[in-house]
Order: C-alpha cells, then sequence, then structure tokens
C-alpha cells in the first residue's frame, strides 16, 4: 500500500515525547512477514525486537540484544529453532530467550549456560499482528501479568468474511495519534471528500457515551446520515447500529452491524519510540460478501482515509517541533479529556474512572 513514511515525508522524527503505558499487549508487526529460519526486526515502545517463527509455528519475540556483549541478535542466524548469536555463537531457544549452548565452554568450566537468558518477550499471533506484551523497565523475565491481560482480538460474528489491514508511521507521539482518533471535529475539514462527506454537510450531533473498563463507549446508535458509506449499509433495509470503544492503551474498536450483516473494525495507535507511533487498523466483514472487488475498493477507501489523517499529522508535526501549548475544548474535545484521566489512572495505578455514568456530548461535524 503506498503510504507516506516519515522519512518520505521529510519530516524528522522529533517532537514532544508522551508517557508510556508497559504492561499491556502492542502489535509489533505482521506475521507474514515471519517465515521459517527468518528473522524480522520492529520497534516497540522504544525498544528494539528481534522476531521470527519457530518450525513449529510459533512466533517470538526478544530484545534485539545479546545480553553477553549486545551485539543485535537480528544480525546472527537462526535455524528454525534456535537463535545464534553472531558475535561468539551462543544459542538461545528464542521463547524462553534461555541460553543453551555457549561453544566457548570447556568441560573444565563450571557455568552452566541454561541459567543465562535474553530477553524475550510473551507473544502471540492474533489477526494477522505479532502481539508483544511489553512489560515495565525492570520487571522480571517471566510474562506472568501477560495472562492476566487477554491477547487484543477483532471481534468476529461468524464463519464467513473477509478481512483488511491497514498501517502508517505518524510522526507524533502517541498521545497525539490517539486523540487525533478519537477526534470527531476533525473529519469534514480533514476527510473531505465527495464519497464520504462535505464541509457544508456539518450538523449539529449528540451522542451517548458511557463508561466501560479503562475506557469508555459511544452507545450503539444509528450513524451519521451524511456519510456514504453508512448510507449505502441500508440497502439491506434494516436498522443498522454502531457502537465504537474506546480502551487503554490504545484500542478502538468500531462494529457496525445490520441485521446478519456485520463490519468489524480494531485500530491501534502504538507507541514505536515515546515521540513517534504507528496506526494499525485490522477489519472483517460480512456485507457485501458475494459483491466482487469489494475488498480492493475498501482498502482502496480505507488507505485514503489513513492517508489524510497521517498528512494532517506530518504538518501538526511541524507545529509540535517548537512545543507550543495547546488546548482541548468541551464537548468535542472531551473524549481526548477522558483519554487522558484514563492513561494518568492508569500511571498511577488507581481505578479512577473520569466518567460517573452515561453522559451525552454535543458537537457539530
Ligand atoms: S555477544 Fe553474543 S555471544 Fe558474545
Ligand atoms: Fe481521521
Amino acid at each position: 500500500m503506498p503510504l507516506l513514511t516519515t522519512t518520505e515525508a521529510g519530516v524528522p522524527i522529533q517532537g514532544p515525547s508522551a508517557t508510556l503505558i508497559y504492561d499491556d499487549w502492542y502489535p509489533a508487526m505482521r506475521t507474514d512477514g515471519l517465515r521459517k529460519g527468518r528473522l524480522a526486526t520492529a520497534m516497540l515502545l522504544g525498544i528494539p525486537l528481534v522476531l521470527g517463527r519457530r518450525s513449529d509455528g510459533r512466533v517470538f519475540a526478544m530484545r534485539d540484544s545479546c545480553p553477553h556483549r549486545g551485539i543485535p541478535l537480528s544480525v546472527g542466524w537462526f535455524d528454525g529453532n534456535r537463535v545464534t548469536c553472531r558475535y561468539h555463537g551462543w544459542e538461545f531457544e528464542p521463547c524462553s530467550g534461555r541460553c543453551e549452548l555457549i561453544p566457548s565452554l570447556t568441560s573444565s568450566d563450571h557455568l552452566d549456560a541454561t541459567r543465562i537468558y535474553a530477553t524475550a518477550f510473551p507473544c502471540e499471533e492474533r489477526d494477522g499482528h505479532a502481539w508483544v506484551y511489553v512489560p515495565g523497565p525492570g520487571a522480571g523475565r517471566k510474562g506472568d501479568e501477560a495472562q492476566s491481560r487477554p491477547v487484543p482480538e477483532l471481534k468476529k460474528f461468524g464463519p464467513r468474511y473477509r478481512t483488511a489491514f491497514l498501517t502508517a508511521d505518524l510522526p507524533c507521539n502517541v498521545d497525539h495519534g490517539i486523540i487525533g482518533l478519537m477526534d470527531p471535529a476533525h473529519g469534514p475539514f480533514v476527510h473531505q471528500a465527495w464519497w464520504w462527506r462535505s464541509r457544508a454537510s456539518i450538523r449539529e450531533k449528540t451522542k451517548r457515551f458511557e463508561p466501560i473498563p479503562e475506557g469508555f463507549r459511544m452507545s450503539a446508535h444509528a450513524p451519521s446520515g451524511n456519510s456514504a458509506p453508512y448510507k449505502l449499509l441500508g440497502v439491506y433495509g434494516q436498522p443498522v447500529e454502531t457502537t465504537i470503544d474506546f480502551a487503554l492503551p490504545n484500542r478502538r474498536t468500531e462494529i457496525i452491524r445490520c441485521g446478519d450483516k456485520w463490519f468489524s473494525s480494531l485500530t491501534t495507535v502504538t507507541p514505536v519510540t515515546s515521540s513517534t507511533c504507528r496506526i494499525d487498523v485490522v477489519a472483517a466483514w460480512n456485507v457485501f460478501y458475494h459483491v466482487p472487488l469489494v475488498t480492493p475498493i475498501a482498502k482502496f477507501f480505507g488507505a485514503k482515509f489513513v492517508r489524510q489523517d497521517q498528512e494532517t499529522m506530518v504538518q501538526q508535526a511541524e507545529g509540535l517541533k517548537h512545543n507550543p501549548s495547546l488546548m482541548l475544548i468541551d464537548d468535542a474535545d472531551k473524549p481526548a479529556k477522558w483519554y487522558f484521566a484514563l492513561k494518568q489512572a492508569r500511571l498511577d495505578g488507581t481505578a479512577k474512572h473520569p466518567m460517573d455514568g452515561p453522559v451525552e456530548l454535543h458537537w457539530r461535524s
């Protein structure tokens, strides 16, 4: 997909950084790039990772650094079972990180290689992504807490569906990426297009929100009457209902249902470093299942949509370089305020939720 990358856009990767949320799952990369016997690299929360797929099919993610002298493990070898460091040939089992062999040891050495571990992160494959659990700095080697948080997964409502995936690097920190994602007021300006909506179609909206654990839900509602794709769904002649959830650390799920037809998407904004992020969208649907070309057309419009957000954030990054003071207004920026409050509560380790109960927000978009 010909999406802009930060470098192509010529924007230096810098600007204000954000506090990061550790101890949670983040998508590191697509798993179609993880072929047997090959190593791939990715960056998550500023941590360099080496990823791969064992010969039994299981995916793994390790810190891309040999515990012996720090050379990236990704420049070494992988035979499908063990990752071998190219400096002194230490061999590691990649899912546990356990060192299985130190070639320089002799029979008179007492060092037990298997007591040495490279850093390995819990890693699971879902919806074509390698999800990696990133523990806080200084956390122990074992990812026990990983078990207490389920691996995020796209909701599907039947066995037959089509899927699509989109990604774009954003030259801003994760907070700007996320509040951009939940911002209702930019639509008519950033996403103007004959097939979506025009600036002239702005009208007053009322949306009902309710608290959910570590997030909020835009309650089931009939989607905006002024956006064409939603109108198209009306062909099934049944009421269309949309639910949009946001939950920490970075997930927006949108579900549209119309009788037994459905569309489901999971959008994440993942910190690559403390000052840059990446947006990933995975979607599945059974609407128009039998209509040819729907998948390429959906991908085309989806890519265009994400690219509009991306171009705007590239421009925004230009302004943010100078660290201006910013503002959040009611009601259009209320979800952004909730996000910052929820994030602060997570960082403080309190269960404080910024919402007491359901509320209605009003804005024009
Ligand atoms: S640096 Fe990796 S084995 Fe020595
Ligand atoms: Fe947008």
